[in-house]
């Protein structure tokens, strides 16, 4: 297979990043790689990178676990709306969400009309071996990860595919992931 990194010169990639005017946005499940790809799509877009859920976690002064355990699901996704729509109004150039951030309307609603909106995808198995590296998620604490995820993904792929650009997150390096994502991103333009 022709590698990704052969398939575009430093040049194709400044084209394309003076195109790019508006956020571009990571969404997906959680162990998906947001993070990894977004500063590796920063650092090729020579953009600024920020995260959504350190962001949260700043704003909070406490850990998204501690958010979940002291008030509740629903106060995270309220300061997740905010804390988004304050980064995209900033204009950052890349952010990557939540995993959840996408399903809630508005949030969803603001990232498709002022940012660009990027679902990243990959196999269960590969979520499940990626999140076991950290146990800070709430939501993969009570019960079988790879259940978790499989009924995660059931229940947010129709909000994920609403993003228009849609790239897999190959087994390979991230940064092939973020030059996949260039490449989508100019064939939509
Ligand atoms: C969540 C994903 C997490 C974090 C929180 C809830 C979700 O972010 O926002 O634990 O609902 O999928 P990552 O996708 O960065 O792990």
């Amino acid at each position: 297979m022709r590698s990704a990194t052969a398939a575009l010169t430093p040049a194709e990639i400044g084209a394309i990043a003076r195109r790019i005017d508006r956020s571009v946005v990571l969404v997906g499940l959680m162990g998906v790689g947001k993070s990894t790809v977004g500063r590796k799509l920063a650092g090729l877009l020579h953009a600024d990178f920020v995260d959504a859920d350190e962001a949260i976690v700043d704003a909070a002064a406490m850990s998204i676990a501690e958010i979940f355990e002291r008030f509740g699901e629903p106060y995270f996704r309220d300061g997740e709306r905010r804390v988004i729509a304050r980064l995209i109004e900033e204009h950052h150039g890349v952010i990557a969400t939540g995993g959840g951030a996408f399903v809630n309307p508005q949030t969803r609603a603001l990232i498709l009309e002022r940012a660009i909106a990027v679902w990243i995808d990959c196999d269960t198995a590969t979520l499940v071996q990626r999140t076991g590296r950290r146990d800070d998620r709430p939501l993969l604490r009570n019960g079988d990860p790879a259940e978790i995820l499989d009924r995660l993904r059931r229940e947010r792929e129709p909000f994920y595919a609403e993003a228009p650009i849609h790239v897999t997150s190959a087994d390979g390096p991230q940064y092939d992931t973020a030059l996949h994502i260039l490449e989508a991103i100019d064939r939509w333009l």
